[in-house]
């Protein structure tokens, strides 16, 4: 177990943890998004960079994704994330299920999009989909959002010279998501499933 896993009582990980299991018992996904946010935002500021140090880097496009913490009920994951200077994600999903996001070290960019459908493929691999630019946010250090379906479609950019790192917790275990890669003519997109695998250390 490395030192981003310690749940020893009274470490950020083990108080993450309690606030999730109190959080995930609210009845709607925006009160449960509540709670974990501010349990998010609690121990951004109890970690004080010790996620950072202590997760490995990585090369090319390929940004770590760690696991801290799987529910013994199934209800949510803990994934930490490292971003090296200009790795990022595609446009994706998260497959219906709900996310909380906190910036550990480090900024990210973050930009959410609007879809529109224009040749169908059932919803799945091959769909084609036009996306348009919603909004998008800079986060830093404590800094917490969440995603909530239907509004999921966005991408995780690290623009800067120094890494992030960001926590997110999902309510279940993200394995797949559906991606969307530019299929050559400005806004136009298509769709594609992605397994979803953690980095070597869990
Ligand atoms: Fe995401």
């Amino acid at each position: 177990m490395s030192a981003a896993h310690d749940r020893s009582p009274g470490s950020p990980l083990a108080a993450l943890v309690a606030c999730l299991d109190a959080a995930v018992g609210a009845d709607c996904s925006q009160s449960i998004c509540a709670g974990v946010k501010a349990g998010l935002e609690r121990y951004a500021a109890a970690d004080q960079g010790g996620l950072d140090r202590v997760l490995p880097r990585t090369g090319g496009d390929k940004y770590g994704r760690h696991l801290l913490h799987r529910d013994p009920q199934g209800r949510y994951t803990i994934v930490a994330m490292t971003w090296e200077s200009g790795q990022g994600t595609p446009i994706h999903d998260h497959c219906g299920m709900w996310c909380v996001e906190c910036v550990q070290a480090g900024r990210i960019v973050v930009t959410s999009y609007d879809r529109s459908e224009v040749s169908g493929a059932g919803g799945g691999d091959g769909e084609q989909v036009r996306f348009a630019r919603a909004a998008e946010v800079t986060a830093g250090v404590g800094e917490a959002g969440s995603l909530i379906p239907p509004f999921d479609y966005h991408v995780i950019h690290n623009p800067f010279d120094a890494r992030a790192v960001t926590v997110h917790v999902y309510g279940g275990e993200m394995e797949r998501c559906q991606v969307f890669l530019p299929a050559g003519e400005g806004d136009l997109y298509r769709a594609e499933t992605r397994c979803l695998s953690y980095s070597a250390d869990g």
